[in-house]
């Protein structure tokens, strides 16, 4: 399974890379919020960033950037999303799942333009993200959570109706907001994980491995003080 970070902020996706090798980058509206940033400047850095690491496209690193969620109309959906993939190889262009999204993203997709179909909720709009051929279906799991419902069932639904009609948009579960989460998507077998750096940070901790360490080291430091 692929790790994407979802981060706007370039410190950010610099480390996780290092340090978790994150095969690519989300992005939306509220991070570029808390962060203070226009989206204009969050792409040309991160579109800097994929130049010097050598990416030229988005089969090697894709980084998906949300159209303005202003827009309603696919035309205007259209516009902004060939403006985005303008500045970079690598950008992927995020569209809500609303009919005119829906719209929209066929029409790109069929210019070539990669699309991630975004805000979805429910089996039946991954299933439509699927048909038209999205290349990216985000399905969050997080927000659902939050209202107390089911998400595993909801995931598990998805991957198998991908399965059954072997296609080939890729599932990213998104707003991941715990390590279970994470190794559950892989066990359903989604395709990637989209999660924020302290998700990823917390999902290879455990107490019991600083308590192991403490212990081997006290242990270890205990033989070698012998004479
Ligand atoms: C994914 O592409 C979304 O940006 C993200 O997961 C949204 O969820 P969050 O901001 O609530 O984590």
């Amino acid at each position: 399974m692929k790790y994407f970070l979802d981060s706007s902020d370039i410190n950010e996706v610099e480390y996780a890379f290092s340090a978790f090798g994150i095969d690519g980058v989300t992005t939306n509206p509220r991070q570029l919020a808390v962060l203070g940033k226009k989206e204009r400047v969050v792409v040309r850095e991160l579109g800097e960033w994929a130049a010097r690491k050598g990416f030229t496209g988005s089969q090697d690193f894709p980084i998906s950037i949300e159209v303005d969620p202003n827009l309603a109309g696919w035309e205007e959906i259209c516009r902004e999303a060939r403006e985005i993939v303008r500045q970079g190889p690598c950008f992927v262009v995020k569209i809500p799942c609303t009919e005119q999204g829906l719209i929209a993203a066929r029409r790109l997709e069929e210019e070539g333009i990669r699309t991630n179909i975004t805000l979805v909720f429910s089996r039946s709009q991954a299933l439509a993200a699927a048909r038209l051929g999205a290349k990216f279906v985000s399905p969050f799991v997080g927000w659902k959570e939050n209202f107390g419902e089911d998400t595993a069932g909801y995931l598990q639904d998805i991957v198998e109706t991908y399965r059954n009609y072997r296609y080939d948009t890729e599932i990213i579960v998104a707003a991941v907001r715990s390590g279970k989460v994470l190794a559950d998507a892989a066990r359903m077998g989604a395709d990637i994980v989209t999660c924020s750096l302290e998700v990823m940070k917390n999902s290879v901790y455990h107490p019991f491995t600083d308590y192991g360490l403490r212990f081997f080291t006290e242990a270890w430091n205990a033989v070698e003080a012998m004479e």
